[in-house]
């Protein structure tokens, strides 16, 4: 009889994701401005989150203060930059986590807590549910950006309410409506939070985000975001009244104990802040027009009006074959599928940015069309 080992388990478990067509597997590449290279294979990249493209800012790497904030870790330019966040919300102050992922975890957990009543968006990032179930609160997931029934569920008790949604969502492109969602957060007291993600630094006033953009900027509590996209740096925050962020930084495990962000990578979020963010911005605009517009004359049913572009393929084994061709053909754009996105509604995910020329998205959009005549 063959002997059993006690992690056989795992093995079948991998076998069951590959079956399920759901098995994912890490590639090593290198981007250069608007390509990416793996395998020695050049490709158009249509899958970085790095929207505006600022030109690579030299920095020079100091000691790292390798401690908690807490502790040792709290290097000046901290405070610069908190400052400078602060300000771009128009809120009191700020706080910087060493991912947007640690920040939505820390800072929820933080202010949510048991007898409240949290209503999330039903496609809320993952690090929004995770955080929803470390806070103890009672959880209710409204339908995605509807509006009816946030309002139904909101009439369920809690002593504080919280609605929380993404502003614009990462795997639909499309953006909360935030003006209906502030004004029913205003009439039964809720407190608003956004994950601006995907929005911040991309789009509103000066890259104010989302909120700004639909002009309800001073109704939002509290905003979350990520410094690894729009701005193309690393670390998340959080900004908001001064007490939510004491609480904060008194509350957020994933601030207390953990090691913070190294200060070069805070450096260079400044730098990068400072650069000309509004010529990368219209850059990018252009970009997200052209696309948008070459894939809808191919045939391609496209709903965003953002820089994230779904391509919904729907079965999880074509969406693999979809972005095999692309891949192949000369076009990186990451299949997405479940638990990313529900069963069955497998996709490319396609993000824009502003390092695109003319020429990427027109090559670009010849291999749609052939993608498009072989799958659709
Ligand atoms: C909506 C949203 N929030 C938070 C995060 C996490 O940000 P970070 O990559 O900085 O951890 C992501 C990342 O994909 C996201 O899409």
């Amino acid at each position: 009889m063959a002997s059993r080992h006690k992690l056989d388990f795992v093995d079948a478990e991998l076998q069951a994701i590959k079956q399920n067509n759901l098995y994912r597997e890490l590639r090593y590449g290198k981007a250069q401005g608007s390509h990416i290279t793996i395998n020695g294979k050049k490709l158009i990249n249509l899958c970085s989150n790095d929207y505006l493209g600022i030109p690579t800012t030299r920095i020079q790497v100091s000691q790292l203060q390798s401690s908690s904030r807490l502790v040792s870790g709290n290097d000046e330019s901290y405070k610069k930059l908190e400052k400078i966040l602060a300000k771009h919300k128009s809120q009191q102050n700020s706080l910087i986590y060493p991912t947007g992922y640690m920040a939505n975890l820390g800072s929820i957990s933080a202010i949510a807590r048991k007898g409240d009543l949290i209503l999330s968006d039903e496609l809320n990032h993952t690090s929004i549910i995770e955080s929803c179930k470390l806070s103890d609160a009672r959880v209710l997931v409204y339908k995605h950006n509807d509006i009816k029934d946030l309002q139904t569920k909101l009439k369920q008790k809690g002593k504080n309410k919280f609605v929380i949604t993404e502003g614009i969502f990462s795997m639909d492109g499309d953006m909360s409506k935030l003006k209906q969602i502030t004004e029913i957060s205003q009439k039964t007291d809720a407190i608003t939070i956004v994950d601006d993600a995907h929005g911040d630094f991309v789009i509103g006033k000066d890259g104010k985000g989302t909120p700004n953009y639909f002009n309800v900027g001073k109704k939002i509590d509290m905003y979350i975001s990520s410094l690894s996209k729009g701005l193309g740096s690393f670390g998340g925050y959080v900004a908001a009244k001064n007490n939510v962020i004491d609480l904060c930084i008194n509350r957020s495990k994933s601030f207390i104990y953990t090691s913070a962000l190294p200060s070069f990578l805070v450096e260079y979020s400044l730098k990068r802040f400072n650069s000309n963010r509004e010529k990368q911005k219209l850059k990018l605009e252009k970009n997200t027009k052209k696309l948008t517009k070459g894939l809808k004359e191919i045939g391609f049913k496209i709903n965003s009006k953002s820089q994230i572009i779904p391509i919904i393929i729907g079965n999880e084994k074509s969406a693999m074959d979809f972005g095999k061709f692309l891949f192949e053909n000369g076009v990186f754009a990451q299949p997405i599928r479940y638990p990313t996105v529900p069963k069955n509604q497998a996709r490319l995910r396609i993000s824009v940015t502003a390092w695109l020329k003319d020429k990427d998205i027109e090559k670009s959009l010849e291999i749609f069309k052939k993608a498009y005549l072989k799958f659709c």
